[in-house]
């Protein structure tokens, strides 16, 4: 199981919602997809193909400043050495494939078709973006069960980033209850729906 990200957030939110419906913005390769799948009935995942969305091996490495990023030495580790390099489509599908209840859209998030699924847990991880992480959150927070749980990676954003909100702009448009999720890497939001 490849996981980019330590799956800490999802145990944390896991305990506490039911485990209907599943969807994950940003699958990366599969690895939280499986360990959603193990648990809940039906996951969604989101894929984008657009190349400047897309996270490879040498993004992993360092971010546009040069500064390594957190999670270089546990891609080193799990990626087999042939796909440290341009993001391979090839590899998702393998080990994606033999999960029954997975269902993975080749698109971006937020979806431009007509979106009717309603979810128990939504994870969001693809960006230290304020602006980005507000847009999802704008779309997604209108299709949760009751009790749903939206959990959203809001990471480090840094000075030379240049959003046009801050993170503090982006938590204060949240409506409903919230908080960080506790004793995790990274910083993450668990939004009660
Ligand atoms: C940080 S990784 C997710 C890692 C995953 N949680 C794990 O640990 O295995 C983010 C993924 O989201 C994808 N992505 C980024 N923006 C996206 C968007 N708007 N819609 C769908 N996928 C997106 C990237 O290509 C990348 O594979």
């Amino acid at each position: 199981m490849i996981t980019q990200t330590p799956p800490l957030p999802l145990d944390y939110c896991m305990l506490r919602c039911k485990f209907g419906t599943a969807i994950e913005i940003g699958t990366y390769y599969g690895g939280w997809t499986r360990y959603l799948a193990n648990s809940f009935e039906n996951v969604v995942t989101f894929q984008t193909m657009q190349q400047h969305r897309l996270n490879d091996f040498a993004w992993t490495q360092h971010d546009h400043a040069g500064v390594q990023r957190v999670w270089a030495d546990r891609m080193r580790e799990q990626l087999p050495v042939q796909y440290q390099g341009p993001y391979d489509f090839n590899f998702l599908v393998d080990n994606i494939k033999d999960m029954d209840n997975v269902t993975c859209l080749l698109t971006n998030s937020p979806p431009r078709m007509p979106w009717y699924l309603r979810y128990d847990l939504c994870v969001i991880d693809i960006t230290r973006s304020p602006d980005e992480n507000l847009r999802q959150y704008m779309f997604w927070r209108d299709y949760a069960n009751q009790d749903g749980i939206l959990l959203i990676g809001i990471h480090c954003p840094a000075d030379y980033d240049g959003w046009t909100i801050t993170e503090e702009q982006f938590l204060s448009q949240i409506t409903e209850p919230w908080h960080f999720v506790p004793d995790v890497i990274g910083r993450w939001i668990c939004v009660n729906l």
